[in-house]
Parts: C-alpha cells; structure tokens; sequence
C-alpha cells in the first residue's frame, strides 16, 4: 500500500466500536486546533437519520456504500489540519484502508474484547452489537478486523491503561515525527 500522494498534516483514527475514536477525536482538536470530522456522524447528518436506521432501510451494505463516497469525498478534498474519526468498520473494504492512508496518518487505537464489551454493551446505536450474544459477536470481528486495522494503520496505540492525555501526546508526538521523515 502506497503512501503516494498523501495529504500532509491530516490524522485519521481508526478502531473497533467503543475504543474511543470520537472521544479522542475531539481531544485532538482541542490540542491541536483542527477540524474534526466525524464519519458516522456525518452520514447520519446526510441522511437525515441515525445508523439504525440507515441498516434498517438500506442494510449494511448501504451504509458501506454512503461511508466510502464519503472516504472517497474526503480524499479528494486535500484537507489540511483535520482530525478524521472513523466507524469501527470502515477499514473492511480494502479500497477504503488505501483511501484511509492517503488522507493522513492512520492511528489505530487498540483495545481488547472486555474493554470494547464493557464500553459498548449499554449503546443501542451500533446495530451490529443488537445481537443475543454481543460478546461473542465483539470477539469474532475482533479477529476478523484485527489483520485489517494493522493492514491500515501507521501506528497502534494501546487504549487500555491510558489516560486521554497520554493517548493525545502520544498519537500528536508520533504524527509530528511521521510528517517530519516526509
Ligand atoms: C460499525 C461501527 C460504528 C458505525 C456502524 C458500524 C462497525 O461506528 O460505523 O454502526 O461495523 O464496526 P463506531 O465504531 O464509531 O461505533
């Protein structure tokens, strides 16, 4: 995978449901003063309804097909200075890791199955986990994925032990150096 034509000074995260993104999303906007862009929130704000609901009418496939016109939006607008969060599902087509990859630095931030089980299991807004058995659901995508946020990222960020701060300096520190090297 080809790190040609990348646009400079982009971060983008990626992950599993509930290690984080959004919240670190902001974080690093905060620090860094960019704009945030936040995938699923925006989908949800083009289709004038929530996830659920997009699954319910167009299945999961519609809703990939809207998460990569976006991706696929967002590369070809040479952003600069922009945080990107991303759904815990947007690195599954192989297009889209690529796509990933040219708008900035990917930061897969990492968390083990209790984690994500014990962030998630209260959230009725990730269709996916509305299932009889979430934690055996989280543990197959978990291995499923797990080749494919690696296949992505520039760099992994163990979540679990770490505060929000250490999380920001570490993935800011490492985007710095990333970009210097460029
Ligand atoms: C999904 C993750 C969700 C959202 C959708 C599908 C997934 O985003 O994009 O429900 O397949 O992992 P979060 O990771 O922000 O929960």
């Amino acid at each position: 995978m080809s790190d040609k034509g990348m646009k400079v000074h982009n971060i983008v995260l990626i992950g599993f449901m509930g290690c984080g993104k959004s919240t670190i999303g902001r974080e690093i906007k905060r620090a860094l003063g960019f704009q945030l862009i936040d995938t699923d929130a925006e989908i949800e704000a083009r289709a004038g309804c929530r996830i659920p609901a997009i699954f319910a009418a167009e299945g999961e496939h519609g809703f990939r097909e809207r998460e990569s016109a976006l991706l696929e939006e967002l590369r070809a607008k040479d952003l600069q200075g922009t945080v990107v969060s991303t759904g815990g599902g947007a690195i599954l087509r192989a297009k889209n890791r690529d796509t990933l990859r040219q708008i900035g630095y990917v930061v897969w931030l990492r968390a083990n199955a209790d984690t994500i089980y014990q962030r998630t299991k209260n959230s009725r807004s990730r269709p996916i986990l509305q299932t009889a058995d979430p934690r055996q659901v989280i543990e197959e995508l978990l291995t499923q994925r797990t080749p494919l946020y690696r296949d992505c990222a520039h760099l992994v960020i163990d979540v679990g032990g770490l505060n929000r701060a250490e999380i920001v300096t570490g993935i800011v520190e490492s985007a710095r150096y990333f970009y210097s090297q460029l």
